[in-house]
């Protein structure tokens, strides 16, 4: 016969049991960093970020790694594959991979102020028209002389006043100067051979004033013209920003021990004498943005990136795992209209050159048509930090949508072709910077070969295309 056993104890064995089944599974999970307890504890506590097994929020500086760099195996392969795409027509079967749409070919190309209506008083500042000049479809003309006015001043006019930029995790400016011009500055945290930790962590990573100044020429030297035009200046702590800051942000600043002004600026996070800002000993490097229009019919529509990364080690984001992702976001509007989806194609070549990860939102002005206007390249602080890195990972729209402007493409060649190389063009189009050198000399290497990276990648659409 069984023997009865007592109810209570039985129960007494189940909760035991459980409970250390469950811690078992609370230790392995945060061994492992899977992520459920961060999940349940944020669930539980929202507004708290638990990063179990993350990184502190200081890069990793790595030594120099040059035996990291894999050269493209094709790097002299003259690509006349894709040259003959360029120059001549276009075979039927590649029509749906090199796309002969340009932007300026369409006639209308209204600006901001032909758009809103707007009269222009015949003083007002270079900023204001430059502002009033975007269009739709490019940031500034080809070979623009306002924008140089624009960025001159920028680095040589006095300011009038500055105050910290709330939000976000790491120091910004905005900056009123005399003459009426306003500027987002953000400060040099990083020397320019300093490298960004792994991929996976870059957005603990600080950003990069040089990195937004590279960004901003890049851009126009590819002929997007779709960033926002900066420039690099010192500025001398003690007399040109000490006494132009409110008393709270003045409160932050210090002397330290090696005798250089410091602040830290106001905020929650990091912003203690660990993480302090310092001038050199009071001069202080920045990158300066000219401000966008403030016009309320010129706001900006925010817009989550279709690939953006999961910010999670798990891979919950469906471009991941499913390689249709893009035939399901070509049918959405806007992508399924206009320039829209062409301009992520270039974001995404854009961004592979330059190393940028973080590009989950993008931005559009209002003022145009949706499906019309350009994708503004705002935001490129966390670039040119891993020149012995390629992370391929950022050409994923290119490679599932395998689509390109033809122009986009020929741009690229030519570079690759030479004589002027990319890298001598942006060498060029840097060397007169205020702040000058402003890429450390991996990077510029780095940029050719990742040409090269993208060129191939467009040889493959290619490639399974001529296989069907
Ligand atoms: C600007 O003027 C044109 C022609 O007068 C008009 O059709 C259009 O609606 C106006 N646009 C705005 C934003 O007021
Ligand atoms: C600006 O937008 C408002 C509506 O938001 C509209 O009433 C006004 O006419 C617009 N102004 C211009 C100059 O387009
Ligand atoms: C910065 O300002 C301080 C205080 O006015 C001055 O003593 C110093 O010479 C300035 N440094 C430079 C490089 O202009
Ligand atoms: C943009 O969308 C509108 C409305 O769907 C459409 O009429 C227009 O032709 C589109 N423009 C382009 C360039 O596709």
């Amino acid at each position: 016969m069984k023997k009865q056993e007592n109810p209570s104890l039985r129960y007494a064995r189940y909760f035991w049991g459980s409970l250390l089944g469950f811690t078992i599974l609370l230790i392995f999970d945060i061994i492992t960093g899977f992520g459920v307890t961060s999940a349940v504890i944020g669930f539980l506590f929202p507004g708290k970020v638990i990063n179990l097994k993350e990184p502190t929020d200081r890069p990793i500086i790595l030594p120099m790694r040059k035996e990291d760099v894999k050269i493209p195996p094709t790097l002299n392969d003259p690509y006349d594959d894709l040259r003959v795409l360029v120059v001549g027509e276009i075979p039927e079967k590649f029509k749906n991979i090199i796309i002969n749409k340009h932007h300026l070919d369409v006639p209308s190309n209204p600006t901001m102020k032909e758009f809103l209506n707007m009269t222009e008083d015949e003083y007002i500042s270079s900023l204001e028209r430059f502002q009033n000049r975007i269009s739709q479809h490019e940031m500034y003309p080809e070979d623009d002389r306002l924008v140089q006015r624009v960025l001159h001043n920028l680095a040589t006019a006095k300011f009038n006043e500055l105050y910290e930029k709330s939000g976000g995790t790491q120091f910004k400016m905005i900056v009123k100067y005399e003459n009426g011009y306003r500027a987002l500055f953000k400060p040099m945290r990083l020397q320019r051979d300093q490298q960004a930790a792994s991929s996976h962590y870059y957005y603990n990573d600080y950003e990069r004033h040089n990195g937004e100044i590279a960004s901003y020429h890049l851009d126009k030297i590819l002929g997007f013209r779709r960033a926002i035009p900066m420039v690099g200046r010192k500025i001398n702590l003690t007399s040109e920003m000490f006494p132009l800051v409110d008393d709270e942000l003045a409160s932050t600043f210090y002397i330290s021990p090696s005798g250089k002004v410091c602040f830290t600026g106001v905020c929650d996070v990091f912003c203690d004498t660990s993480h302090g800002i310092c001038g050199d000993p009071y001069m202080l490097e920045g990158s300066f943005a000219a401000f966008l229009p403030r016009h309320k019919n010129a706001t900006r529509k925010v817009w989550r990136h279709p690939w953006r990364r999961s910010y999670s080690k798990r891979r919950n984001v469906e471009w991941e795992w499913n390689d249709n992702f893009c035939d399901k976001v070509k049918q959405i509007f806007p992508y399924s209209e206009g320039r829209r989806m062409l301009d992520l194609m270039d974001m995404a070549i854009y961004d592979f050159l330059i190393g940028n990860l973080d590009r989950h939102h993008y931005e559009t002005f209002k003022t145009f048509n949706t499906n019309e206007t350009f994708t503004i390249h705002l935001d490129q602080g966390r670039s040119f930090g891993q020149p012995f890195h390629d992370e391929l990972s950022i050409l994923i729209p290119l490679k599932q949508c395998c689509m390109v402007r033809k122009s986009t493409l020929k741009t690229l060649l030519d570079f690759h072709k030479g004589p002027q190389k990319m890298s001598d063009a942006l060498r060029e189009s840097l060397k007169d910077e205020p702040v000058a050198p402003i890429l450390w000399d991996p990077h510029f290497d780095a940029l050719d070969r990742r040409n090269v990276i993208v060129l191939e990648h467009i040889r493959n659409c290619l490639k399974v295309d001529d296989e069907k």
